[in-house]
């Protein structure tokens, strides 16, 4: 058996598939009532909407309100059964691997608000991707220069690895062999701690992802060139 707790987007499908189509319900149930232990020929995704203890042969759980899990899917042919511990709980359910994929794969959209910034590079705003960038703490962020603006030399005290996003730019730094390159989409640079860097003429949207030691943060981890 697999529990979960279904996210809002999720529900939202549950409720859409289970309205197109025939399904089954569990309900209203009364305190204590009890459904009693049955099977299905084809794998059915529970919902509960109340508070019930599922039974599945060796496996008993509370689901719903309050509950860690509010769903539970249960395989073809397996033998399970229910009882409400909350009045008026219902129990939808609809059947089928396929719908029940098409439920289980919807992910939320993520709109992504917070973003961070230095006065030291105006233009310049940075996205984490994944969790909040803490300095001296190993990070991947995005970083989203506006066009026209420019990334002045500087160096970190933590090493970075930038591959580009989007549009393209000037790479500066102190390493003869790169200065002056122009790099757009796919292209890699790698900076060691201490090394100059930055970016001049940054066109079409320049963007790129940062693996670095810990740049960003409360207190940034970058120092201007002289
Ligand atoms: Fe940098």
């Amino acid at each position: 058996m697999n529990f979960y707790r279904l996210t809002p987007a999720q529900l939202a499908m549950f409720g859409h598939l289970k309205s197109g189509e025939e399904v089954a319900n569990h309900g209203p149930l009364g305190l204590g009532q009890v459904v009693s232990t049955h099977s299905h020929s084809q794998a059915a995704l529970y919902l509960v909407q109340g508070l019930a203890e599922f039974n599945g042969g060796d496996t008993s759980r509370l689901l719903g309100i309050g509950q860690q899990d509010d769903a539970v899917l249960v395989p073809a042919h397996a033998k399970h059964a229910w009882t409400s511990r909350m009045d008026a709980t219902t129990i939808p359910h609809v059947f089928g691997m396929a719908r029940v994929e098409q439920i289980l794969a919807v992910t939320e959209m993520i709109t992504q608000t917070e973003s961070y910034a230095t006065e030291k590079l105006p233009g310049v705003r940075v996205l984490p991707l994944g969790g909040e960038p803490v300095s001296g703490i190993p990070q991947t962020v995005l970083v989203c220069v506006k066009n026209g603006c420019s990334i002045p030399m500087h160096s970190h005290h933590y090493p970075a690895t930038m591959t580009v996003a989007s549009g393209r730019a000037r790479a500066r730094t102190d390493d003869p062999a790169t200065d002056g390159r122009w790099v757009e989409r796919g292209a890699c640079l790698h900076f060691a701690p201490g090394r100059n860097h930055g970016f001049e003429d940054c066109a079409d949207d320049f963007s790129f992802v940062s693996i670095n030691g810990g740049i960003v943060g409360k207190a940034w981890d970058l120092q201007l060139a002289a």
